[in-house]
């Protein structure tokens, strides 16, 4: 399968990059030129056959970029979407330019894969990937700006899923918990911290980038061509059991 992996160069997207380079062939993408160009040359990721420079908040670069991957890999097969960005304070001491930043990096970046990936994607079929949040199912304190975002996230991909399923494109999302990324630094070095979070996990700790792995090669797989529409959550529990 010829996959198109945004964000792939750290957390969840890193790990994905590595698993999933063992049996398809890549294009990764993120802000990082010399994170990708080490990715692109290290030989234990010898099917990573190239990547690009993207900022998924912005719709020019996406389209760029998937025009890139598309000549790179000759058919596209897959998108998946795990750039993402995380915002914890309550609305009253947010900018508007906060919640712009999370809103155009976590939810116009799959409306903009979309836009541009269709081209890509109509002729043959495929599959759109997106990253959501447990954080949009279960009640979190200062969550609103992270959780309206990826609320959305699961909103579009339901959508997508009726919009493009007549041309056997398949829309879909996973719902993290607290996973132990780049991303969650913050949260993860201080051990208050991480001790709260990871008892808001029903199985009691808090998440790995490689558990992500099963799921992601399961939806990408073409014997899961009747799943659309969903958010699978992969969250240790935290949006259903106490
Ligand atoms: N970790 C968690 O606890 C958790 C929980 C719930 C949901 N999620 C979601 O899961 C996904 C993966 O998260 P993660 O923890 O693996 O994050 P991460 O470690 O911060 O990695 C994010 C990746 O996305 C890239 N990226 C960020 N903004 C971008 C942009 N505007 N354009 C292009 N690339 C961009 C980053 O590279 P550059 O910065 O170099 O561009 C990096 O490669 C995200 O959607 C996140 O919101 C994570």
């Amino acid at each position: 399968m010829n996959i198109v992996l945004v964000g792939a160069t750290s957390g969840i997207g890193h790990s994905l990059a590595e698993n999933l380079s063992r049996n398809n062939k890549l294009f990764i993408g993120s802000r990082n030129e010399t994170k990708i160009n080490d990715m692109v040359d290290n030989p234990s990721f010898s099917n990573i056959l190239d990547g690009g420079v993207v900022d998924v908040s912005e719709f020019d670069s996406i389209e760029d970029f998937l025009d890139l991957a598309r000549n790179a890999l000759g058919k596209i097969d897959a998108i998946i979407n795990c750039a993402g960005s995380l915002l914890l304070r309550p609305p009253h001491m947010l900018k508007e330019d906060d919640i712009l930043s999370v809103y155009k990096t976590n939810v116009f970046s799959c409306l903009g894969l979309l836009k541009y990936g269709f081209k890509h994607l109509k002729d043959e079929g495929g599959s759109f990937l997106f990253f959501s949040s447990a954080a949009s199912k279960v009640g979190l304190k200062n969550h609103e700006v992270i959780s309206g975002a990826k609320g959305s996230v699961s909103s579009i991909a339901l959508s997508a899923a009726s919009t493009y399923s007549n041309y056997n494109i398949r829309v879909n999302a996973i719902a993290p918990g607290l996973v132990d990324t780049p991303m969650t630094s913050k949260i993860t070095s201080s051990k208050m911290s991480l001790e709260y979070s990871r008892k808001m996990h029903g199985l009691n700790r808090i998440g790995k980038p490689e558990n992500f792995v099963p799921i992601v090669e399961s939806l990408l797989n073409e014997k899961s061509n009747w799943i659309t529409g969903q958010t699978i959550f992969v969250d240790g529990g935290l949006s259903n059991i106490k």
